[in-house]
């Protein structure tokens, strides 16, 4: 089959890699894609946002099948565009993208499916603002109510900086503080079927020890030692399910991948947010470890064939990914730097994700996630080490990576509550 990514970032060079190493996806074409997708497949020059440009290509190109990557096509219902003119897509439709384009709209789908989640206000005024600071309390969490790359919500103590960054918001969502470890679970959906993945961890903030602004992901690893053995099975009962049950009782069913950002709190599973995209950077450590076929799988999602396609496959190792960003990150990135990768290894390999090529040819920074590099092994150590080993071979003095990125985890140190269970029979919502 002929595969047509969308998108041109770290993702997509991720999943443009997977499907080149799938024996059943003959040729993969990427729109527009970046200088190390173009290693793996074919870039075309094709404004990603243009449904209509997209499904073009696809039909010009004879695609079995297209994978819409980033959140910003989804909402502006590309993949309407592309199944309107009769080809596969894998991703949601505008109305179900809202899963991710609203934190409000999420939020009433979850109240009407039953998922738990974090309790919040929609606020418009100062005085609905105020009134939802104090009624939550500190630690407080502002979110705006729009896509923002992850950089629209500000967790802090400080009462006046809450209230500013929600005063500096149109609409704005401001919810109750959760507490204990985050879990990223991706579920590959048909509109019925879901079949998911390991869990992975993402690492939010820009700096060590989760200091910082927070930013769209610094770095990630699969699988979690510390989460409960059947967190995935847990997650797509008490989550997934639902969820596509309830968007396709409105007429808008959910095909795609749905990303469940959980909090494993003392009370139980709760959703953080929900995403209608593979995640950035977890999916470059997750496919680093999917053994099954990605073409075959995302193809039968998007013909609602997904229940007679075999169950995932993973490999036993683990597998870290470290972002190199540039500086300036998660404000305004010094573009430019120039860049000299890495080799390849077996153990170790460079994710494109903010690259261009600079006039003279040389690799240089053109985005704020500029790299992910990606290591692999028998356990989180040895990823990690791989993961480090590579960026400290990778020339790239203008940027900058975190360095504690799975630590805590190789070493044991990520725990649950004692009194975790998935629904925690105390649960007060
Ligand atoms: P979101 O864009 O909603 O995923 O939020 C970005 C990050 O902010 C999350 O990954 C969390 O680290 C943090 N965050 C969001 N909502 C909450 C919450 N209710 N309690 C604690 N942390 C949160
Ligand atoms: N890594 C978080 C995200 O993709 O939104």
């Amino acid at each position: 089959m002929t595969v047509l990514v969308v998108g041109s970032g770290g993702r997509e060079h991720a999943l443009a890699l997977a499907l080149s190493k799938d024996p059943g996806v003959a040729a993969v074409h990427v729109a527009p894609g970046n200088p190390g997708t173009a290693t793996c497949a074919t870039n075309h020059p094709v404004d990603q946002a243009d449904g209509v440009a997209v499904a073009a290509l696809a039909g010009e190109l004879g695609a079995d099948l297209v994978v819409v990557g980033p959140e910003a096509p989804l909402v502006a219902g590309v993949a309407d565009v592309v199944r309107e003119a009769g080809i596969a897509c894998f991703g949601p439709g505008r109305e179900a993208a809202r899963l991710e384009g609203s934190k409000a709209f999420a939020k009433q789908v979850m109240e009407d499916a039953g998922v738990p989640t974090a309790a919040a206000r929609v606020c418009t005024t100062r005085a609905e603002v105020e009134a939802a600071l104090d009624e939550f309390g500190a630690p407080y969490v502002v979110k705006e109510d729009g896509l923002a790359a992850g950089k629209g919500v500000v967790v802090t103590e400080d009462r006046e900086a809450a209230l500013s960054h929600a005063l500096a918001c149109q609409q704005v969502v401001i919810e109750e503080y959760l507490d204990g470890p985050e879990v990223s679970l991706f579920a590959v959906c048909d509109g019925t079927t879901s079949r998911c993945f390991e869990p992975a961890q993402d690492f939010k903030r820009a700096a060590d020890g989760d200091e910082g602004p927070n930013t769209g992901g610094m770095g990630a690893y699969t699988p979690l030692p510390w989460a409960p053995a059947d967190i995935a099975a847990q997650v797509d009962e008490l989550v997934i399910q639902p969820t596509l049950r309830e968007m396709a009782r409105r007429g808008t069913p959910f095909t795609g991948l749905l990303y469940a950002g959980l909090a494993l709190t003392r009370r139980g599973i709760r959703v953080v947010e929900f995403n209608v995209r593979f995640g950035d950077p977890e999916t470059q450590a997750l496919l680093a470890r999917l053994k099954t076929p990605l073409g075959g799988l995302l193809h039968a999602a998007a013909t609602g064939t997904l229940d007679q396609a075999p169950s995932l496959e993973w490999g036993s190792g683990a597998a870290v990914v470290v972002v190199m960003a540039a500086g300036g990150y998660p404000g305004v990135p010094v573009k430019g730097g120039r860049i000299v990768l890495a080799e390849d290894t077996a153990s170790a390999h460079t994710i494109h994700a903010g690259t261009a090529q600079g006039l003279d040819g040389e690799l240089v920074a053109a985005g704020g996630r500029v790299l992910a590099v990606v290591g692999t092994g028998d356990d989180l150590a040895a990823a990690r080490q791989a993961a480090y080993g590579q960026v400290s071979a990778t020339d790239f003095e203008t940027g900058f990576t975190r360095t504690d990125i799975a630590e805590r985890a190789a070493n044991g140190r990520v725990e649950l509550d004692s009194s975790y269970t998935a629904t925690n029979p105390t649960q007060e919502n």
